[in-house]
């Protein structure tokens, strides 16, 4: 397997506080990670400088086998070659969904107005969503917001797709309806890497779960591994008040 997505030695820091301290971690195409731990443990932080959204104090990731934390690097380009999707849906409140899905599409790769909109029209479908194309934002559920969300993220066909925590913020019955999709896309080949509280389904979903614990990866491995039997007892620790 060749991997995809690499990262060694991040470190990362916040005036006196390290937030990343050492993570190496890679993603092979079309790998499900799934990245848990504590609140504070450093996992938005790493999922947003793998994305060059934060800068790093040191280490190296490379995307595609490109020195991507090179600061020669086109950051905007490489950017382009993420999807992000975070916990507050972040749409455009002004724009109506179907722009929403189309613009990084017609602004950043200047894919032509009807072409984006076939796409985007597309990717509506597939995420359940077709007859809002015309709405606002406003006017949809939280579930239905984050998956105009991830229509968005996808609709420029990311390298990797970048998921932060994004069932937090929604009303637990709307949670499924979001993960679903995820799972989706999971079985469609498509390569995500997940910061998550819904352990059940990084249980299910992802084929690697990586324990991170005060910026260190602490434990990582098959779900079967790490929610039957850690090897680290903060892994274990931490999975306890999951299930307590
Ligand atoms: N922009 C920032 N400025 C200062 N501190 C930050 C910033 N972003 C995150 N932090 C701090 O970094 C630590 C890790 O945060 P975060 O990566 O958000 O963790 P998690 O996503 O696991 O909850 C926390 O202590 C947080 O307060
Ligand atoms: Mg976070």
């Amino acid at each position: 397997m060749t991997t995809l997505l690499r990262a060694t030695g991040l470190w990362k820091s916040f005036g006196e506080r390290e937030v990343l301290r050492g993570v190496d971690v890679d993603l092979a195409a079309h790998d499900v990670v799934a990245l848990i731990g504590a609140s504070g443990s450093g996992k938005s932080t790493l999922l947003r400088c793998l994305g060059l959204l934060e800068p790093i104090d040191d280490g190296l990731i490379e995307l595609g086998g490109e020195d991507i934390s090179d600061p020669r690097v086109n950051a905007n380009r490489v950017r382009a070659r993420f999807g992000a999707v975070f916990q507050h849906f972040n749409l455009f409140p002004h724009l109506s969904v179907l722009d929403n899905v189309t613009l990084a599409s017609r602004v950043v790769h200047r894919v032509p107005r009807a072409a984006a909109e076939d796409r985007g029209r597309e990717l509506l479908q597939r995420v359940g969503l077709a007859d809002k194309a015309r709405e606002h934002p406003d006017r949809l559920s939280g579930g239905q917001q984050q998956r105009v969300a991830i229509a968005r993220a996808i609709a420029t066909d990311p390298e990797v797709l970048l998921l932060d925590e994004i069932t937090s913020a929604l009303d637990p019955e709307l949670v499924t309806e979001v993960l679903e999709l995820v799972r989706q896309l999971a079985a469609d080949g498509t390569t995500i890497l997940m910061a998550t509280h819904e352990m059940a389904f990084a249980r299910d979903v992802a084929d690697r779960v990586v324990f991170l614990d005060g910026g260190r990866i602490v434990e990582q491995g098959p779900p079967a591994q790490i929610f039957g039997a850690a090897r680290e007892a903060r892994t274990r620790e931490f999975l306890a008040r999951f299930t307590a």
